[in-house]
């Protein structure tokens, strides 16, 4: 089988920042509870003229930068998001439109927060069979166009940003493995509503507040978190023969830092190896393991040889991790 790997990555957020301080002022709550019980300080917000599809297209352009990758070169746009601003075309169609990435096929794939390990995965396949030899994968979320910024209990939470990766044919060992799984008997612990609901249905939800919105229940999240996340670490580290020791970054989904901090001590992870910039962006869904990949490369934490893991879990429910030699 073709060897994958990861040529580049790239980011872009939004540069308005929204603070706990900020947040005092639109619901009741405070600095000091948000920072204990998440660990977020800020996160960047949209203004309303941005689209999912503006934040991709930037994250994209800077990893094509980064890697000196032309337009032509890409085979196919994988775009990961819960956030489109359509449902067709595709946000990686439109994606493809700006960028004029003109010899490839583009999709979207819609997995929440595990999106963009999902559209790792379905890359890598591509690559490895021979069907693609350059492959771009994006998350991308303006999450703040779902939030309901009534409810508190959610609005604290969430972020907008993109993150993408350039995925290639190599001669090299790279991507190693992934595990990938969902749960959809417990979906309804977190969703947002789109449309094909019946009249009735709607007539009785559309002046609800959470109607559109992303609705969750925290504390059943949370419980379901910190149980997968070290699972589907151990299950991929199981598939390509490492252990949790060999491990020299890990890069978890961005959520809270709690979840983090229970995955990493069940999986004996010291928190040095565990990178983290949810205090700067907070949840942003699809866009937070690429937008931390690219943090990690740029801030120097990930050396040539070096075994990461990334990790995700999510809306669907879903789960994915990743297993890459640097
Ligand atoms: N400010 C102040 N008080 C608040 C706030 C807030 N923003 N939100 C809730 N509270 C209150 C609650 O009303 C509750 O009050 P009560 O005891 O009087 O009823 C109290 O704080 C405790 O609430 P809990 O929900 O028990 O708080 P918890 O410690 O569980 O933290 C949290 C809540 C942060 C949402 C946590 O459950 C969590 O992180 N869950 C997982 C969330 C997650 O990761 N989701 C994303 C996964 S999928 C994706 O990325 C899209």
């Amino acid at each position: 089988r073709q060897n994958v790997k990861i040529l580049s990555t790239g980011r872009f957020v939004p540069e308005r920042i929204l603070s706990n301080h900020d947040l005092e002022k639109m619901v009741e709550t405070s600095d000091e509870w948000i920072t204990q019980r998440t660990g977020i300080k800020e996160r960047r917000i949209v203004d309303g003229r941005t689209s999912t599809t503006d934040l991709a297209v930037q994250a994209a352009r800077n990893a094509m930068q980064k890697a000196g990758i032309l337009p032509d070169e890409i085979d196919v746009v994988i775009v990961a998001t819960v956030t489109p601003e359509m449902f067709f075309p595709s946000t990686a169609c439109l994606v493809q439109k700006e960028l004029k990435l003109k010899n490839a096929f583009a999709f979207d794939i819609s997995a929440a927060c595990s999106g963009f390990i999902y559209g790792m995965a379905i890359a890598t396949q591509f690559i490895q069979n021979g069907f693609c030899k350059t492959a771009l994968v994006i998350g991308a979320e303006a999450l703040s166009k779902i939030t309901n910024w009534s409810d508190r209990s959610t609005c604290v939470l969430f972020g907008d940003g993109a993150g993408a990766a350039i995925l290639t044919a190599s001669s090299e060992e790279g991507i190693l493995g992934f595990e990938l799984g969902s749960d959809g008997e417990n979906g309804l612990l977190l969703y947002c509503h789109a449309f094909g609901l019946s009249d009735l249905s709607y007539s009785q939800f559309k002046d609800m507040p959470n109607f559109r919105k992303i609705y969750m229940d925290g504390n059943e999240v949370y419980k379901f978190a910190v149980k997968i996340m070290p699972y589907a670490v151990e299950k991929v580290l199981e598939k390509v023969g490492l252990s949790s020791s060999d491990i020299d970054v890990f890069i978890p989904h961005q959520a809270n830092i709690r979840i983090i901090e229970s995955a990493a001590k069940r999986l004996k992870i010291p928190m040095e190896k565990v990178f983290v910039n949810l205090h700067k962006y907070g949840n942003t869904s699809a866009a937070s393991i690429p937008i931390a990949l690219d943090e990690a490369i740029e801030e120097g934490k990930i050396k040539k040889g070096d075994k990461i893991v990334l990790v995700g879990f999510g809306g669907g429910l879903t789960w994915a991790s990743c297993a890459v030699k640097w």
